[in-house]
């Protein structure tokens, strides 16, 4: 096989076999494919397409370039969750002790922030001690002991996504639906996962921004999934405001907590709800939402959820007295309120450049390897559709100096737009999509 016919077969719209895509990613892996190469075909398969039969054989060529962890010594069927990404989504510290309480036990393979979207890995490193670099041995004794671990990369899951992924990010070959959807559907499963709940955001802060994008990429992730042998549930949510109001590491474990005392933020309270409650029907501890809803918050009542938490932070050498006294986690010197300059109706609050601005304060990073600070960020205290008088605080602005805050207040304050007109409020869970 020749690479310059793969990619004029790819240019003309023709279809790869399972052969010749496993022949494609092998050479990736054993960097035999010059990137000039790989970036053509990238930008081919970005034009043509790809079949959903390619879709699934590019996944497993994927998974094969690397291992594929296996917990089932420990957790006979493991039932993972994965983000698109998004501004404010801590459901994972939320969702992850609440599943694990119920019985389901969690292994989670988590990732860093990276542009305006944070990452689980940073949120959990924001709390003093906690451990996020785990050998498969320790993973292993966690999760019999505990049923809950969340750790970064550990094994050499997919690599040869690493190394696809690294070209698409500098040729503009990205938003490609196939591409995407192999890409996570092949970390997802090399980390051991027998079934998936997606959450596929949509909106401005996410990479799909209609439901219409989001729904395509979602089925054919299902699809991908359920040709792999594992099942596979999308719950498509809302990202044109951020999720919750906390945007920024700590802050945001700070609402994880009171999301599992039962006080946190009506919108992030029904996201982890459904996200978790989708979780426990792939792994048969209800057959009905309503049922799972109902375990869940019997859980979260009873103290349950926030118990696991703590025995999680604690089983990670975490301090896990922040469970009971957020006041521990790390604090930002300077806190301010962007307050509202006329009254109005919130008519727009933009996840993206809020996320940005909370990345310029520190919480976020440009590139691979920054550090970033546990203590910076935003607690948005309005949502689309809110009524706000003037002189009321719409977000309070978490800084290292006050020339950090003054700068966030002028981007925030363009960011939030108010209006003399009422608006329709987006909805938290546009659908949930079932393999
Ligand atoms: N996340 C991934 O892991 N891969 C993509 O291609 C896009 C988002």
């Amino acid at each position: 096989m020749r690479m310059v016919d793969l990619i004029a077969a790819k240019r003309d719209g023709d279809t790869h076999s399972t052969k010749e895509l496993e022949w494609l990613i092998d050479g990736v892996q054993r960097d035999q494919v010059p990137d000039y190469q790989l970036a053509a075909w990238l930008m081919a398969v970005l034009w043509r397409g790809m079949s959903e039969r390619e879709a699934t054989d590019l996944t497993r060529a994927l998974i094969r370039s690397g291992q594929v962890l296996d917990m089932h010594s420990v957790a006979p069927f493991l039932v993972d969750k994965h983000s698109t990404g998004g501004v404010g989504d801590k459901t994972s510290l939320v969702v992850a002790p609440l599943v694990a309480a119920a019985g389901l036990p969690v292994v989670k393979m988590s990732g860093r922030g990276l542009g305006y979207t944070g990452g689980t890995l940073d949120k959990l490193e924001s709390i003093p001690g906690f451990n996020v670099s785990l050998t498969v041995q320790e993973l292993t004794l966690l999760v019999r002991k505990h049923g809950i671990a969340i750790i970064g990369q550990t094994a050499e899951l997919a690599p040869a996504d690493g190394k696809l992924y690294a070209l698409r990010d500098v040729t503009a070959t990205v938003p490609s639906l196939p591409l995407i959807a192999s890409s996570i559907m092949s970390k997802k499963i090399a980390s051991g996962a027998d079934a998936i709940v997606l959450d596929v955001k949509v909106g401005r802060g996410a990479f799909m921004e209609t439901v219409e994008q989001a729904k395509a990429l979602a089925e054919l992730m299902i699809r991908i999934g359920t040709g792999l042998g594992k099942q596979v549930t999308a719950v498509l949510a809302d990202m044109n405001q951020p999720l919750g109001c906390a945007v920024g590491n700590a802050l945001e474990v700070v609402e994880a907590v009171s999301t599992l005392q039962g006080h946190g933020p009506a919108d992030f309270s029904e996201h982890c709800l459904v996200v978790a409650s989708e979780m426990l029907m792939l792994g048969r501890l209800a057959d009905t939402p309503d049922k799972a809803r109902h375990i869940l918050l019997d859980i979260i009542s009873r103290g349950q959820a926030l118990d696991k938490f703590a025995e999680w932070i604690a089983a990670q050498q975490g301090d896990a007295r922040i469970a009971e006294q957020p006041g521990l986690l790390p604090r930002a010197p300077v806190i301010a309120d962007l307050e509202a300059p006329v009254a109005g109706y919130v008519t727009g609050v933009d996840a993206r450049e809020v996320g940005l601005v909370a990345g310029a304060l520190g919480a976020g990073r440009e590139r691979k390897g920054q550090h970033v600070d546990p203590a910076v960020g935003l607690v948005m205290h309005v949502k689309i559709g809110q009524l706000v008088r003037q002189g009321e605080p719409l977000v309070q602005i978490h800084a290292r100096s006050q020339e950090a805050v003054r700068e966030a207040k002028q981007r925030l304050a363009d960011a939030i737009t108010l209006g003399a007109e009422s608006v329709q409020p987006p909805p938290t869970i546009y659908a949930v999509i079932r393999g």
